[in-house]
């Protein structure tokens, strides 16, 4: 029996044992850090599909090369929770979180991906307590300053998209300071969205515009969607061709609002400290079970 139809419609490998109210989740006997018997508790299980038996070397070698993304987006949700399991602070879920971005990079650039683009902190999350505001920053600082060489070894452009002035000065600093070591490395595109909002992004884009229009550079009747499109942060990255969102969340939340309109969207119960190698192959799989129709029809079945 599945006990949350909605999500297995949209995620359809997996076996869920969702929802479970947040009063249970905190009292699971979790106390420490990830290990195999606290696995066992989770709220979610693993996949149960035909890929169920397969390793994760066989998952890969399973994949179509042709029919891998060129861009995936992700929500990196789950955090909090995952901390909470296991009765430590939340930052402590932030900070397994970047082990599992790390892995996301790694099978990405075997892959061939070339452009992951990951939610690392929104505009509606200004509004968390100031002591998680300050140390994620100082998390993201840290992952700037010791991880720089690594990108620059593997060859990874690091981008941000959002409203950055926003930021701390220190965390600005390192920002722009890996940007522009970064700039030159075309293999992958690592894009984080920092201070980022879907809506805030469009309003940008129209101030922008509406700059240039004013400046006599654009005529008004020359705007149309491609140009939009230059004036978004994304430019010039195409759309994603896959979203995942950890969690078992399914909503958007302001991310990306104009590039999703034709990216396949995969949600997942597993939380994000724990979506590992083997769980991004699996979403890879779940892509490439997917019709691409934007809009049209492919059937050849007459009308
Ligand atoms: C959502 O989980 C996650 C975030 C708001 C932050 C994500 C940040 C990281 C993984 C680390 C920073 C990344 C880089 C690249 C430096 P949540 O806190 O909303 O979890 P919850 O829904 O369980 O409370």
């Amino acid at each position: 029996m599945i006990p949350n139809s909605r999500l297995y419609l949209v995620f359809p490998t997996y076996r869920l044992t969702f929802p479970t109210p947040a009063s249970r989740l905190s009292s699971l006997p979790f106390n420490g850090p990830r290990n195999e018997e606290t696995d066992q508790h989770s709220m979610v299980q693993m996949p149960s599909s035909s890929l169920d038996h397969l390793s994760e070397k066989e998952l890969a070698a399973k994949l179509d090369p042709e029919l891998l993304p060129k861009h995936v987006a992700v929500i990196m949700d789950g955090n909090g929770r995952w901390a909470e399991l296991r009765g430590l602070p939340r930052i402590a879920g932030h900070r397994e979180g970047i082990n599992s971005v790390r892995e996301m990079i790694k099978l990405s650039l075997e892959l061939g991906i070339q452009a992951l683009t990951i939610y690392a902190f929104s505009q509606e999350n200004w509004n968390r307590p100031t002591q998680e505001i300050s140390a994620l920053m100082a998390l993201l600082e840290h992952y700037l300053s010791t991880e720089r060489a690594s990108l620059i070894e593997q060859c990874v452009r690091f981008r941000t998209i959002g409203r950055l002035e926003l930021l701390p000065p220190s965390a600005q600093h390192w920002v722009r300071t890996t940007e522009k070591e970064t700039a030159h490395l075309d293999r992958m595109v690592l894009t984080v969205a920092l201070s980022y909002g879907g809506r805030a992004e469009i309003v940008d884009a129209v101030r922008g515009l509406l700059n240039d229009v004013r400046a006599g550079t654009i005529q008004p009747e020359c705007v149309d969607e491609a140009m939009i499109q230059q004036y978004l942060y994304t430019y010039p990255l195409p759309d994603p061709d896959l979203l995942i969102r950890t969690s078992g969340e399914t909503r958007v939340s302001n991310f990306l609002l104009w590039q999703l309109a034709y990216t396949e969207l995969c949600f997942t119960p597993t939380l994000w400290p724990d979506f590992r190698r083997r769980e991004f192959l699996l979403a890879l799989h779940e892509y490439q079970k997917r019709e691409r129709r934007f809009g049209r029809i492919l059937s050849t079945v007459s009308l």
